[in-house]
């Protein structure tokens, strides 16, 4: 069961109305889309997510609500896959980044390293690339790399040798072998833990290239969303919030086209507005029941003309 965080500000910021179009990006369980499907009356839900199971379960849980529809796919593929469904524009468009506990709380999908399963992470499970296959390509440097840029890994090279050295060994198949390697790399053990989070993190975004995903998906967002149109998203960690954050603030400022001189040859208008100036976050008692909330951020932005 995964819980829908922030979910009475995210219907709020996307401004329901019972007419309205609108995406949720990242149907997971479906709860997030249940709150806006109950909202509607003659208005549309079409609801994506890239992995299979959480499509079952958001059609499970949506099948009381005519107006919803839950579709297999990427979100940075937004365009194609609302042209297939022949919508131009829409009046809300809704992303939950990141993992959902249904993913995380299944030992098989190799995403936690709580409990021993293989070293898989894919979001798809259609998708080539595992966490095994990825680990196969890297260099010590790229490795550390990767653990440094989506992980915030506080020993990167210690750790990509100790991964490494375990691979070589024929000894890096499931999540408790690289959780192990993790462990013995940390030079002080009360660190283990978080490092062991940190590094999972960073394989989990690499292997389902999540940065460059929403990254697209919000620039689709806003090309899709209709005058008034409300993008809501919410992010887990920096390195989504600071994505989410550029593409508002670069969308929200007037553009200028320039001649091959330099000069200004033409001021576009800003085609955002941003409604949140600081993110919304939840509140303790939100926390207290939903302990995955606590590094929620939420950023609301409003299509202009
Ligand atoms: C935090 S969960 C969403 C939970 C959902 N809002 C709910 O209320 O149950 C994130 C979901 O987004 C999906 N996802 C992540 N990246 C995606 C992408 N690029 N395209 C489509 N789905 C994606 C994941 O598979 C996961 O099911």
């Amino acid at each position: 069961m995964h819980h829908p965080v922030l979910a009475g500000a995210a219907v709020e910021w996307l401004g329901v109305r019972e007419n309205g179009c609108y995406v949720d990006c990242t149907a997971g369980g479906g709860g997030h889309a249940e709150c806006i499907a109950a909202k509607l009356r003659t208005g549309r839900l079409v609801a994506i997510d890239r992995d299979p199971i959480a499509v079952a379960a958001a059609r499970a849980r949506l099948s009381p609500y005519p107006q919803a529809e839950v579709v297999h796919g990427n979100y940075a593929e937004l365009r194609a896959l609302l042209r297939e469904r022949r919508i131009a524009e829409v009046d809300g468009v809704l992303i939950d980044a990141g993992v959902s506990s249904m993913q995380l709380d299944t030992a098989e999908r190799g995403f936690s390293f709580q409990e021993d399963g293989p070293l898989d992470m894919r979001m798809d499970t259609n998708a080539q690339t595992t966490a095994v296959a990825l680990l196969a390509a890297q260099s010590k440097d790229s490795l550390a790399q990767l653990l440094r840029r989506y992980g915030d890994v506080k020993f990167p090279g210690r750790i990509a040798r100790a991964i490494l050295e375990r691979r070589a060994e024929g000894a890096l198949d499931s999540t408790l072998q690289l959780a192990a390697a993790i462990r013995e790399a940390v030079p002080r053990k009360t660190l283990a833990n978080d490092e062991i989070r940190r590094v999972f993190q960073a394989l989990r975004i690499a292997v389902n290239d999540e940065l460059e995903c929403l990254k697209h998906g919000v620039l689709a967002a806003i090309e899709v969303l209709a005058t008034g149109g409300r993008l809501v998203v919410i992010s887990f960690h920096s390195g989504e919030d600071r994505i989410v954050k550029q593409v508002f603030r670069e969308n929200a400022r007037p553009r200028r086209i320039l001649h091959r001189d330099g000069r200004v040859k033409e001021t576009l208008e800003p085609v955002l507005g941003i409604l949140t100036k600081k993110p919304v976050v939840p509140e303790a008692s939100e926390v207290r029941e939903n302990p995955r909330a606590h590094s929620a951020r939420l950023r609301a932005a409003e299509r202009l003309g």
